[in-house]
């Protein structure tokens, strides 16, 4: 857990949220070229005792620390590596990959000049996803996928700033972002990318995660506030899925 305030620099998430979860992974690169993201400038090798005075925080000091012990008494490490030179692939858990992607928007919303701006970032993009995993169920379709989808649907919105083209600057946003984190399949990467590049046409058919994007992303705008009425051309849109919700629509 770290505080939040030497996160933030404020108490983002409410008055009572002191403390925020954070994860560390430690991973057996050797034998394997290391290719750094964005995100990342240089990096260093150096043995334990050096890393731990070089560490800053005292939850990363105590994931060393855990992680010097289990390769010192032969423990197996949380995650595994396999395939070879830079084709490496990291096991993770299927189950916090969303967790894992929601950390990555949280940061970039994180960041919004205003509170407003990053107040409508958390809404929306929470609330579409939310809507798409309840869509996904009733569908029958990835819940993980979609729900992924609907978190990174608008996320240029934030990264970059606001844009007509939004939906294939978010589509390339979700490439770069999915693909760094390594946890999903080009396959995976690909048809999400797909829907979000094809969300921002509502009234044209499309392949069915970017049906139930369009879906979700209408239905939040008007959950959000229904006195905020939709566009007429997108009623039709809106009732089929608050109908598919067991929702009763006025529009
Ligand atoms: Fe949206």
């Amino acid at each position: 857990m770290i505080p939040v305030m030497e996160v933030c620099g404020r108490l983002r998430w409410g008055p009572q949220k002191l403390v925020i979860p954070e994860y560390a992974f430690g991973l057996d690169v050797e034998g394997h070229a290391l290719k750094l993201s964005s995100e990342h400038t240089e990096y260093r090798w150096v043995d334990y005792e050096a890393c731990h005075e070089m560490l800053h925080w005292d939850n990363n000091r105590n994931a060393l620390c855990e992680l010097n012990h289990r390769i010192l008494h032969g423990m197996t490490l949380a995650a595994d590596i396999t395939g070879e030179g830079a084709s490496m692939t990291v096991t993770v858990p299927k189950t916090d990959r969303l967790e894992r992607v929601r950390e990555v928007v949280d940061a970039i919303i994180c960041q919004q000049p205003d509170f407003d701006q990053a107040r409508c970032g958390y809404v929306h993009l929470y609330g579409v996803a939310l809507l798409c995993v309840q869509l996904a169920y009733k569908r029958g379709l990835d819940t993980q996928l979609c729900g992924v989808a609907g978190m990174l649907h608008d996320i240029s919105s934030y990264r970059t700033g606001p844009s007509p083209d939004h939906p294939r600057l978010s589509a390339q946003e979700a490439e770069r972002i999915l693909g760094e984190l390594g946890m999903f399949t080009c396959e995976e990467i690909g048809s999400i990318a797909t829907a979000i590049a094809q969300h921002g046409a509502k009234e044209a058919t499309n392949g069915l995660m970017a049906e139930l994007l369009k879906d979700a992303d209408v239905a939040q705008h008007y959950l959000y506030n229904p006195a905020l009425k939709p566009e007429r051309r997108q009623h039709p849109r809106l009732r089929r899925a608050f109908a598919e919700l067991g929702l009763s629509s006025e529009v």
